[in-house]
């Protein structure tokens, strides 16, 4: 059975390490992955499949940016012709990235089976890209690799057919897992003179707060509140970097003695930064994820999640609706302990490949009339 795994931004490389090795498990898997591209930067790519093990990509299609429309057609042009050439039996996606959507559906139109993993997440929210890429990305998999309860309401109330849908976990939490002790090793805090539990880590970068002045000038509040109790460590994405600068906000951060500025982080270095950190606030998605498994407070600077479980069970809150003032008032409510107790989610147990590997494999001997290359 040949496997072609899909990377394409920073999210997606912990999610495909996992399944990789465990498709490596199976000699009866041949498993090759692509790397669109859509994250080039060594630090924003490179490092992470150094860190993760994950072996160099067999095919980098070098797509860079654009506007979602380019690098979306650029992403389906250059992937069509590896499929013609590979005829791969199943094309796996993760997560919820331009890459994502494009892979999957040049796979359905060549009639090449997708599996998607991270499955049935929804934010309710359509002004966000990667929800528009969820929700078209379900509608055409083939599997569907579910990670939190509320994914499997969310697809049968969308009418995907229960016999293609399977509760897992999350993979992205197997990474965590394996890698765990290993960061752990990580020297980032004595490089910066760090303690732990001393410090809030911040990230941002979700068009919604980082694309308009509005948006922008909030994240900066958040950050110049933040600093007055307790220092910022701020890992900042190159897409923040740029608009802050833009908008002439960039200066008054760097310049906030109690902030700590600095380049976005490879995988190890940034679980130190949070499984050591006071509270974490963030915009991101996978962010509230790992918080959740570590036990560290998260104030997520969101109207909504396409993560509910992080809520509902863990150690997440949204700050919804809530201005600068708002946020300060429960950032000093965690700073003085008043710290939401959370849980691990089911299934979030490090074991979710292997049992995603499984599946495939199962569904490939049962797709009638499909040769596989063993
Ligand atoms: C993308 C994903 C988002 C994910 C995020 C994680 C989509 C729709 N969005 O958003 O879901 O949470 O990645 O980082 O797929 N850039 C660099 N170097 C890079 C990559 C990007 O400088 O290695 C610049 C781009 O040129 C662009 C900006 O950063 O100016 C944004 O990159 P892009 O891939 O368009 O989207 P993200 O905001 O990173």
């Amino acid at each position: 059975m040949k496997i072609l795994s899909i990377v394409g931004a920073r999210p997606n490389f912990m999610k495909v390490a996992p399944l990789h090795r465990a498709f490596l498990k199976h000699p009866e898997i041949v498993s090759k992955i692509i790397h669109t591209g859509q994250h080039y930067d060594a630090r924003m790519s490179d490092i992470f499949f150094n860190q993760l093990g994950l072996p160099k990509p067999d095919y980098f299609l070098g797509v860079g940016g654009g506007s979602h429309t380019q690098q979306t057609a650029h992403i389906m042009l250059a992937f069509e012709k590896i499929l013609l050439d590979e005829k791969p039996d199943m094309v796996v996606v993760v997560g919820d990235v331009n890459s994502t959507v494009a892979c999957a559906l040049v796979a359905v139109k060549e009639r090449i089976p997708v599996a998607h993993v991270e499955a049935g997440l929804r934010s309710g929210d359509r002004t966000m890209p990667e929800e528009i890429n969820r929700i078209i990305t379900d509608s055409i998999s083939d599997l569907l690799f579910v990670s939190e309860e509320s994914g499997m309401d969310n697809l049968a109330r969308e009418g995907v057919p229960g016999e293609k849908v399977h509760f897992v976990g999350n993979v992205m939490i197997d990474s965590l897992a394996h890698f765990r002790e290993e960061a752990e090793k990580n020297t980032i805090l004595e490089q910066h003179n760090l303690s732990p539990g001393a410090y809030a880590l911040v990230t941002m970068h979700r068009p919604a707060n980082v694309d308009s002045a509005e948006g922008l000038s909030a994240v900066s509040q958040i950050v110049s509140d933040t600093a007055e109790h307790l220092k910022v460590v701020f890992p900042i994405h190159p897409r923040t970097l740029k608009n802050l600068g833009q908008h002439g906000l960039l200066n008054s951060i760097e310049l906030n003695p109690n902030v700590l500025l600095m380049e976005p982080q490879g995988y190890f270095e940034f679980l130190k930064l949070i499984a050591n950190a006071r509270v974490v606030l963030t915009d991101s998605g996978g962010i509230q994820e790992e918080t959740t498994y570590l036990g560290v407070p998260c104030m997520t600077f969101r109207n909504n999640t396409e993560r509910p479980v992080t809520v509902s069970v863990g150690t997440n809150i949204l700050l919804k609706d809530m201005t600068p003032a708002d946020i300060n008032g429960k950032l000093k409510d965690i700073l003085n302990g008043n710290i939401k107790k959370g849980g691990i989610p089911p299934l979030w147990d490090g074991e979710t490949a292997g049992r995603i590997a499984a599946i495939l494999l199962a569904a490939a001997r049962n797709i009638p009339g499909r040769q596989y290359h063993t």
